[in-house]
């Protein structure tokens, strides 16, 4: 990659105010001066602007605590996108990895990686989410029952989902797709209604219970090879 690109991807500044930083001379590559702003560079380098070393990641894995009222979206509009929840100076190549409700709460995946993601969301590797669900009636025990044998939508049947009942009206919810509003769906077709719903559980990735609502933070590199184990 170009130094100029590695240093605005890293958040310096924009191309034009990083190239004067470079022909300004203030920047080191591996310690030598470099004053040419196509000068190749890679993740690995060690690269200063003024002896202080910038840091470029390459893959990048969050966890964010979504709450309610914003949209899983990286475009910028009148309502509050999961993005603008997120401060990292490589917020640019970050995107949600699948999306929750606007009302949905819970769990979300922040990266760039697109392999991965594509991965995790591709059907065919029927990763299970689990969902703490909240109904406005009980659940009977033949819900479960129809649960468990898949919920037969207008443009698909769910898997067998995993029912946990928590409460009356609370249960703990594993599905194997992420379709448009799949969980609310499933509990109309119950003739029941969903009144909260929050993200436990991605795979084998679990919520971190410290993060408040619109906090987030890294994946570790355990959690990282435990997704990328599963795909
Ligand atoms: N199912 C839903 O209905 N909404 C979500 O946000 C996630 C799963």
């Amino acid at each position: 990659m170009r130094l100029d690109k590695f240093l605005a991807n890293a958040g310096i500044g924009s191309r034009k105010e990083v190239s004067k930083l470079i022909r300004d001379k203030q920047v080191k590559v591996e310690d030598e001066v470099i004053n040419k702003p196509n000068h190749k560079v890679s993740y690995d380098n060690l690269i200063t602007i003024n002896d202080e070393q910038v840091i470029l990641e390459e893959y990048i894995y969050l966890m964010l605590n979504k709450p309610p009222g914003v949209i899983s979206s990286t475009e910028d509009g009148p309502t509050q996108t999961v993005m603008e929840l997120i401060d990292h100076p490589q917020i640019d190549e970050l995107f949600p990895v699948g999306r929750l409700d606007k009302d949905t709460t819970g769990l979300l995946i922040i990266s760039n990686d697109g392999k991965l993601s594509h991965s995790l969301l591709s059907p065919k590797n029927k990763i299970g989410k689990t969902y703490e669900v909240d109904l406005k009636e009980d659940v009977t025990d033949e819900d479960i029952v129809k649960l468990e044998a898949g919920i037969p939508l207008k443009d698909f049947t769910s898997s067998p989902a995993i029912v946990k009942r928590v409460e009356d009206r609370k249960v703990e919810l594993t599905i194997y797709e992420g379709k448009f509003h799949q969980v609310k769906r499933m509990f109309i077709y119950l003739n029941n209604e969903v009144v909260e719903l929050k993200r436990l559980k991605f795979g084998n990735l679990s919520l971190d219970e410290m993060l408040e609502q619109g906090e987030s933070r890294y994946l570790t590199d355990e959690e990282v090879n435990n997704l990328t184990q599963l795909v």
